[in-house]
């Protein structure tokens, strides 16, 4: 089997990780960024208004979250909106891409716990579904959840039970990894049809998207294993694949050029790429702060401080973290 139909399956099968990790829960091995502090998503919301201020987005357009696990980030965002320009709560449609029955159901629950029936929230399982003027869609971690297949020295990796073997020719793989400069490494599958979907649902949007990894992500392998807080490169000599299949989350670093040579195919203006750190205190995030310490008592600010720096400390999430930004007019 191709390594990403594996990969698939890992992730994405009847008992992959994404249809079961409804279970984990906040103590589980899944802590992305957007977990660490409220203020991600505050800072998403004013740029979301600043958007409209522009007169990039409508008052009405769709406000789009891609792969949204529990909902969490989208709210945060919500509810700085209602802080900050409470009439676009109930303008603004807010939507969430979510392929499992379970995490919309759990989403829609937090949505309604939250905001009562203020905000109504539509849920999509794909992008195809999504027809619209103007939106803005988000997406953090998304595109190293895509599945890929693996290549080495001219040849494609194949799934033979739990054993890998590199003896395929692919010319499709070989091309990228050649434009990428890896003569080992991953290549993502399926950044052409996300980018093909996207620029079929709407006029003009902004899309902004975080991850980890680099415009030329390094040539070797970065694939690794999360489980029990514990990260594994895929080809460590004891790895027991067969144990983790399924149970453990599964990625690699994205290798942005990849993403931007997708959209610019169709014809989606790249608009920047850069660190996690620079972009959100660009979008403003030491100004959120500012609100917080001006209107909160000493130690809930101090307190907030602390997880923001996380955020935007040129250490593991700040600096590795990158956005990448593209536009649609
Ligand atoms: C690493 S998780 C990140 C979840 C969440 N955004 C966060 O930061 O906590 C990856 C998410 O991307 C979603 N995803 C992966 N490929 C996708 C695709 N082609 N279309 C929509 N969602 C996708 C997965 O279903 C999963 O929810």
């Amino acid at each position: 089997m191709k390594f990403s139909e594996y990969m698939g399956e890992w992730l994405y099968g009847k008992d992959g990780y994404y249809a079961t990790y409804k279970n984990i829960g906040k103590e589980g091995d899944f802590y992305t960024a957007v977990s660490t502090s409220k203020f991600f998503g505050g800072t998403i919301a004013k740029h979301i208004i600043s958007l409209v201020d522009e007169g990039f987005l409508d008052k009405d357009g769709v406000v789009c979250e891609i792969g949204a696990h529990h909902g969490y980030f989208l709210a945060d965002v919500c509810e700085f909106i209602y802080t900050l320009r409470p009439e676009l709560l109930s303008s603004l449609n807010f939507v969430i891409v979510e392929r499992f029955d379970d995490l919309q159901e759990f989403q829609k629950n937090y949505f309604a716990e939250s905001f009562g029936d203020v905000i109504e929230l539509t849920h999509y399982k794909s992008l195809r579904e999504l027809e619209c003027e103007s939106a803005f869609f988000i997406a953090n971690e998304i595109f190293d959840a895509f599945p890929c297949e693996l290549y080495f020295k001219g040849k494609t990796a194949r799934v033979e039970g739990e054993e890998i073997a590199f003896d395929v020719d692919n010319e499709w793989v070989k091309e990228k990894a050649e434009k990428y400069h890896k003569t080992r490494g991953e290549i993502a599958v399926g950044y052409e049809e996300f980018a093909a979907e996207m620029v079929s649902t709407c006029k003009q949007f902004e899309f902004m998207s975080f991850d980890y990894g680099e415009m030329m992500a390094r040539p070797d392998f970065s694939l690794r294993i999360y489980s029990k807080h514990e990260v594994m490169p895929f080809f460590q000599d004891d790895l027991n694949r067969k144990e983790l299949f399924g149970k453990s989350d599964i990625t690699y670093d994205v290798t942005f050029e990849h993403v931007k040579d997708a959209f610019s195919e169709v014809g989606v203006e790249f608009v920047e790429f850069k660190a996690q750190m620079s972009a959100l205190v660009e979008m403003g995030i030491l100004e959120l702060l500012e609100i917080l310490q001006a209107n909160a008592d000493e130690k809930i600010y101090k307190q907030e401080l602390e997880k923001v720096k996380i955020l935007i400390m040129p250490d593991f999430l700040g600096e590795r973290f990158k956005m990448i930004k593209f536009r649609k007019e």
